[in-house]
């Protein structure tokens, strides 16, 4: 291993700040460049988005599904082949750093960006952000874990201050971001947005106290795009990097132009160039700082191989590729409801409407989108499935799509559109009502429309797919309604259809992936990571909370964010966490403890054919007097496959986050702690009591 004390006593000054501040990929394509120091053999650094697959400019590459599909397979062995595969991606385009995961909490239902996260509990969070940084850095490319931290709304993203209370940071927003420094990361991005006041880029306590003292962090800390505050206040918090470096902006300098909500001001660039070395010899950044922030850098350069040369050889595009996101993608699908109409026929004759069923929902707009090789759309995908007919209809017209590309005329996405053409010109709902009416099954796929620097403005489902839904519902009883959306939608048709299922934005294998499941070749074993309730009764619905009030977000909401605070209200949600149907059933024994942090479940598998199970641990606390905590936290699962009338003991080791709280530090009440399981929050099937 490189000796890199002696690289840091070699380097000029100039070259330490080469180090430390982004400059232009001069093959330009790379999202953010380090230019290296050729005198020394140091290699440049390349980073590139992005959570979904590799958005090389210019460049295609596998089109994962959204990791909100992921989140929903409950699956971490699963999430890290994805975080591997995925890096394996950014290798092959000779990129370095993978701008990737994204962790931030589901606190709210109309995020923009919601479909590039994990969840709205903390445990599920962390474990899927261990699991993709784990498989990330063990393909020696550097993963990144962002947006650190509380940046949960796109709304005034680069104005707006989270004002949040130090339990709910540390119950609720900081552990997916320590779960991934346990795994390793090498890299923390942090948020545009303030915290309790302070910029995240000058946020000495969580970046600098807590980030890097407290947690051991020993990677470098970069700023968001654009999202360095200050010089001063960056450098002495604990940041290292500024990216991109360079400045962005309309081709005529001269032009004066207004930025969007929610889009940095591009002009603000070069904050740790000639401005930090000015810092350092008026002495209000320390020499020994600049040194720290090149040591962490290239420490990292170091540990994935760049300064000895590593064979690193990348992959894309492959046979285990493309079979891994049409198994994400599958696996991440949820059944939501199902009266039994599914899974379909062989020879079912088959009417497929929607307005987007002859392409590909890849994913959402902004940083994240990837431009694939190839793509199967749900009416390539269904007709390639099935034995009976299948008739395809949009019924109604397009919806528009949104993307953070849209708002900068002047950055091209790198993202290539497909050719759609070729299809029906002009939609009629008449032609989907015949459709529908002529065959045994109607199946509407349906989707939102969510990019990075906006959020929904509403949780129903965008133009007339309400509409078209229930027209089709009324000309066929048979119908199922596929979802494909970044979040929670609300569904005011569901008790006038057969089934529905939800499938997020699937990526690349999208059409495959719902054949798969649709036919029943692949069991739905996806699971809700996030309520879905009406509009109203989530806790950000209060304005003061979201998008907040003069500048700042309350969250005032604490601990209680998804099914926490169903639960402390007792209102039952639409659809509940952890809910999922499979095509076969399965029961429970009774739950044991093993120690006083594992419990074991035997699960059979009672119906007539293999499925998937996910198998659910949640932990209710002690009643503590003062102490406002949520009814149950979810603990940890299990997937387990099944084949039918196999049965098989499940242990579930469950994450200690359910049972401790925050106080001026952890705390673990004495007491009886009841670990509830089952197949989701609303289905337990077994309880078992763990004293602590
Ligand atoms: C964006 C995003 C971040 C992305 C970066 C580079 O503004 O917030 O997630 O990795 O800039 O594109």
């Amino acid at each position: 291993m490189a000796d890199i004390d002696a690289l840091v006593a070699e380097l000029t000054r100039a070259e330490k700040l080469s180090l430390v501040r982004g400059t232009t990929d001069p093959e330009g394509t790379a999202t953010g460049y380090l230019p290296g120091v050729p005198r020394l053999d140091i290699p440049p650094l390349r980073l590139v988005d992005g959570p979904l697959g590799i958005r090389a400019e210019g460049g295609r590459a596998t089109a994962f599904p959204a990791t909100l599909a992921t989140a929903a397979t409950f699956d971490t062995d699963l999430a890290r082949q994805q975080g591997a595969a995925t890096a394996r991606e950014a290798r092959a385009h000779d990129q370095d750093a993978l701008l990737a995961p994204g962790v931030n909490i589901l606190r709210v239902p109309h995020c923009g960006r919601n479909f590039e996260y994990l969840s709205e509990d903390p445990v599920l969070a962390s474990g899927l952000s261990r699991a993709l940084v784990a498989g990330i850095e063990s393909e020696d490319v550097i993963a990144t874990v962002k947006h650190f931290v509380a940046n949960n709304q796109e709304t005034h993203r680069t104005t707006v201050s989270a004002d949040v209370d130090e339990r709910t940071l540390r119950e609720l927003y900081l552990p997916p971001f320590r779960a991934a420094v346990e795994a390793g990361v090498g890299s923390v991005m942090t948020a545009y947005n303030r915290v309790n006041g302070t910029h995240m880029s000058d946020h000495e306590r969580l970046v600098g106290d807590v980030l890097k003292d407290e947690w051991g962090f020993a990677g470098y800390v970069v700023s968001d795009w654009y999202g360095l505050e200050s010089t001063v206040g960056a450098a002495n918090a604990g940041l290292d990097v500024e990216m991109p470096g360079v400045p962005s902006g309309p081709d005529d300098p001269g032009e004066e132009f207004e930025w969007p909500d929610g889009i940095p001001d591009g002009s603000r660039a070069g904050l740790f160039g000639d401005p930090l070395a000015d810092a350092i010899d008026h002495g209000s950044v320390p020499a020994r700082r600049l040194d720290e922030m090149v040591r962490r850098v290239l420490g990292q350069l170091a540990r994935i191989g760049l300064l000895d040369d590593r064979d690193r050889p990348g992959e894309l595009d492959t046979d285990r590729h493309r079979d891994l996101a049409r198994a994400v993608a599958a696996r991440g699908t949820v059944l939501l409801d199902n009266d039994g109409v599914l899974p379909l026929a062989d020879d079912a004759d088959v009417a497929l409407i929607g307005p987007h069923i002859y392409d590909a929902k890849l994913g959402g707009g902004g940083s994240s989108e990837t431009t694939p090789f190839h793509s199967v759309s749900p009416a390539d995908g269904v007709t390639a499935r099935a034995d009976g007919a299948v008739a395809t209809a949009r019924g109604i017209p397009e919806i528009e799509n949104v993307s953070l590309f849209d708002l900068l005329p002047f950055v091209d996405s790198g993202h290539e559109a497909d050719d759609d053409s070729g299809h029906e010109a002009d939609p009629s709902l008449d032609d989907a009502i015949a459709a529908a009416e002529d065959a045994d099954i109607a199946v509407v796929a349906v989707r939102d429309a969510t990019t990075e620097a906006r959020d929904r403005d509403s949780l129903a489902l965008p133009g007339r797919q309400n509409e078209l839904i229930e027209a089709v519902a009324a000309a066929n009883d048979r119908t199922v309604v596929v979802l494909r959306t970044g979040g929670p939608v609300e569904t005011p048709w569901r008790e006038d259809v057969a089934a529905v299922v939800e499938q997020w934005y699937p990526g690349q294998a999208d059409g495959a992936a719902l054949a798969d499941v649709l036919y029943g070749d692949r069991d739905p074993s996806g699971r809700l990571p996030v309520t879905f309730a009406p509009e109203e009764s989530y806790p950000a619905s209060d304005e003061r909370r979201f998008p907040g009030e003069d500048g700042v977000a309350h969250y005032d909401e604490g601990v209680f964010v998804g099914y926490r605070h169903f639960d402390a209200e007792d209102d039952e949600p639409i659809y509940p966490f952890g809910h999922g149907h499979s095509y076969t059933t399965f029961e429970y024994g009774d739950a044991t403890a093993v120690g006083d942090a594992t419990v074991e479940v035997a699960v059979e598998n009672v119906g007539e054919r293999a499925g998937r199970e996910v198998v659910q641990a949640y932990v209710r606390p002690p009643a503590v007097e003062g102490i406002d905590r949520p009814e149950r936290e979810f603990a940890g699962a299990q997937p387990v496959r099944l084949d039918a009338g196999e049965s098989r003991t499940v242990t579930l080791d469950l994450d200690e986050l359910a049972f401790t709280r925050y106080s001026d530090g952890w705390t673990v009440d004495d007491g009886r702690y009841t670990v509830e399981v089952g197949r989701s929050v609303a289905d337990v099937r077994s309880t078992v009591s763990i004293e602590r």
